[in-house]
């Protein structure tokens, strides 16, 4: 009888302490905010020949209500592609890495929370035309300035793909890593984030001859929190220039693994939760040993009284 009664106690203290059903309220804002910015390739032109879209949708760029942008209105909405339509409107959209990215990292980190995409990429624009005080940089600012306002979100990264109009000319090229070095730091600073991420891609391909010089300056940016994946080699579109569909999806993919590897790094190495995981070890440690002893305690007290 008291057998029975202690466990009774322990099955409802069990289903107490287990974690409850994920409740899945309608979330409509963005947590986790990342800004796309660029050229061509972070625009997304995959699917796209003779400046016509093919329309198709690889499966890992679909929509999802867990996915929202910011539009060129600066209201967010339900992702989808061409993600920058209606940012870089001059020119004919397609795939880029943004969806893939997004979905990548919420298909390996669930429990994630609502991406925010904020797409500031322009095809065809050099480095230059990103310096502080451009309006490219000015409208970079407002819009990454204004994702966050809006529902006080946080801005986890800035994924940047660009360089392709700095492979012409020689002096581009060789100015390139300390334009980039700049606009980085000037970013950081006008978004008061001095360690904001940066994720960028080396090119896969270029407009010009110094396509190695300018993947030379992104390899070697030394910077903290950047990070750089390398796209050298992923498929291109007959023009030699634009990714492939599927090469789009690539960048995007190695893009979410780079931010994942690069928190889970950042969780490990944070003082509170190794503190945090020692507790709760302790904690568990002396709940088993209690439990042990209060089941033999019973049940020794069961044995004599039965004998
Ligand atoms: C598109 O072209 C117009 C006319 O040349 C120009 O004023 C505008 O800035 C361009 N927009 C973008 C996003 O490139």
């Amino acid at each position: 009888m008291r057998l029975t009664l202690l466990w009774l106690v322990l099955l409802a203290w069990a289903y107490l302490v287990s974690p409850s059903e994920p409740t899945t309220p309608l979330q409509v804002l963005p947590d986790n905010i990342f800004i796309l910015a660029g050229q061509s390739n972070m625009a997304g032109r995959g699917g796209v020949a003779h400046k016509m879209r093919d329309g198709t949708v690889p499966l890992e760029c679909q929509p999802s209500p867990s996915i929202l942008r910011l539009n060129a209105d600066l209201a967010w909405e339900v992702a989808h592609e061409p993600l920058h339509a209606d940012i870089d409107v001059n020119r004919t959209c397609g795939v880029g890495p943004g969806m893939a990215f997004a979905n990548a990292v919420l298909d390996k980190e669930p429990g994630f929370g609502v991406v925010g995409l904020v797409p500031c990429a322009i095809g065809g624009t050099r480095i230059r035309d990103w310096a502080r005080g451009s309006r490219l940089y000015n409208e970079l600012v407002r819009r990454a300035e204004t994702s966050r306002e809006i529902d006080g979100g946080r801005i986890r990264a800035i994924l940047w793909y660009q360089g392709e109009s700095d492979t012409v000319s020689r002096e581009d090229a060789e100015l390139y890593k300390q334009r980039l070095e700049k606009f980085i730091s000037d970013l950081r600073a006008d978004l008061q984030s001095p360690t904001l991420l940066i994720f960028q891609v080396a090119l896969a391909s270029g407009q010009g001859r110094y396509i190695e010089q300018v993947r030379q300056a992104q390899l070697g940016v030394n910077l903290p929190n950047v990070i750089t994946i390398d796209a050298k080699g992923l498929p291109l579109q007959p023009d030699g220039l634009h990714l492939t569909a599927e090469g789009a999806v690539r960048v995007g993919e190695m893009l979410a693994n780079a931010f994942l590897k690069c928190i889970s790094r950042s969780t490990q190495n944070n003082p509170t939760t190794k503190i945090l995981s020692y507790l709760i070890c302790k904690f568990w440690m002396h709940i088993v040993f209690w439990f042990v002893l209060v089941i033999l305690t019973v049940d020794r007290a069961f044995y004599r009284k039965v004998v």
